[in-house]
């Protein structure tokens, strides 16, 4: 089938190219799929759209037009599509649901032990012939109780690490894993989770029910000192609260993947302009705060399943009219 790559990254051409082994015919584009650059699929059956690309109304109208018949998604959220207006158009939409649990579980352990044993800081340190200890105090993991909001597939591999080093686990999720129970997990309200935790970390989706889970009165529960971890959706924090307890010392160390206001920043170089948003480059200013940019994902491992997920919806298409992974078709106009 004819492709055409959107929002092409030079981490991801190698490996799509690689999945494809010259079974479709690809042509890359780096830049972002939106209403205006629609017109650039003219005469490809298929349409390859990253996490940024703004599939709305128009742009499904356009790509419709240019003949396009599927959009393969090389991720797990849809929430950048159009549904209903695919539908209409009759195009077909797939997905990557899963790639790997591993890389964003490793991830979220990278940040507590970084965070803790302040990596950061000691790396720059010694590079500077700096070898003084003030500032670099951590504490031991053994022992100390992690609270876990969410126990799915990337939850319950948090869960069964940090068993690894001793914690008790205590979790929070609507439906209980078996496999964390297994392992002395304690599931338990919110309220309690928050109270009693030296360590949260956020691993459930962005839903409403979940949007600014972590809000100034959840804060006003922890303990003094809490670490706070965020590898799942930005928005699951409320920012201006989590300022607001750095400020007051009752959060001791915040690690983040993932800003609510991320689509602005990240996956961009902005080294050699400036940040724009005046919330973000306040957190910067915390020695107690560590970002990445939804980095998370981004191993080897989930990347060739990102590539070869994709690949595999297309040639599903071509072959049974139907993708492996659908994205569920939504009614409506
Ligand atoms: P999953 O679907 O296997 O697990 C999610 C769990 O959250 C389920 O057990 C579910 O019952 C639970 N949950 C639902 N509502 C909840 C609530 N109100 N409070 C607490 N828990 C609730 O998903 P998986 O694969 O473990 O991924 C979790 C999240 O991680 C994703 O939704 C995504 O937002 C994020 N993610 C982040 C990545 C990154 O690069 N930073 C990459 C991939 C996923």
């Amino acid at each position: 089938m004819k492709v055409v790559v959107f929002s092409t990254k030079p981490f991801d051409k190698s490996y799509i190219v690689q999945a494809n082994n010259g079974t479709h015919e690809l042509t890359f584009l780096d830049m972002r799929l939106s209403a205006e650059t629609a017109p650039l699929a003219d005469g490809f059956d298929v349409v390859c759209a990253f996490v940024n690309d703004d599939l709305n109304r128009e742009t499904i109208a356009q790509l419709a037009k240019a003949g396009v018949r599927m959009i393969a998604l090389r991720s797990a959220g849809f929430n950048h599509v159009d549904l209903a207006a695919a539908a209409k158009a009759g195009l077909v939409v797939a997905r990557v649901p899963a790639y790997s649990p591993h890389a964003v579980a490793e991830h979220t352990i990278a940040l507590i032990l970084t965070l803790n044993r302040k990596m950061h800081r000691a790396y720059n340190r010694v590079r500077e012939g700096n070898f003084a200890l003030d500032g670099l105090l951590g504490f031991d993991l053994h022992g100390k109780t992690i609270g876990i909001v969410g126990t799915g597939k990337i939850g319950e591999l948090v869960a069964q690490i940090l068993d690894g080093f001793g914690c008790a686990l205590l979790a929070y999720d609507p439906v209980e894993n078996p496999n964390c129970t297994a392992l002395g997990l304690r599931y338990v309200d919110l309220d309690t989770l928050f109270r009693q935790s030296d360590v949260i970390t956020l691993q459930c989706p962005l839903m409403p029910q979940t949007h600014h889970l972590i809000d100034a009165d959840a804060i006003g529960k922890m303990k003094q000192g809490v670490m706070l971890i965020n590898t799942s959706r930005g928005a699951v924090v409320d920012t201006s609260a989590l300022i607001a307890g750095l400020k007051t010392g009752q959060i001791g160390n915040v690690g983040l993947d993932v800003y609510e206001e991320e689509a602005d920043l990240f996956f961009k170089d902005l080294s050699q302009t400036f940040i724009p948003d005046d919330v973000f480059a306040r957190l910067l200013t915390f020695p107690n705060v560590l970002i990445t940019g939804h980095q998370a994902f981004f191993t080897h491992e989930a990347v060739t399943a990102i590539a070869e997920t994709t690949i595999a919806n297309i040639s599903a298409f071509e072959r049974d009219g139907a993708p492996i992974h659908p994205v569920p078709t939504v009614a409506g106009d």
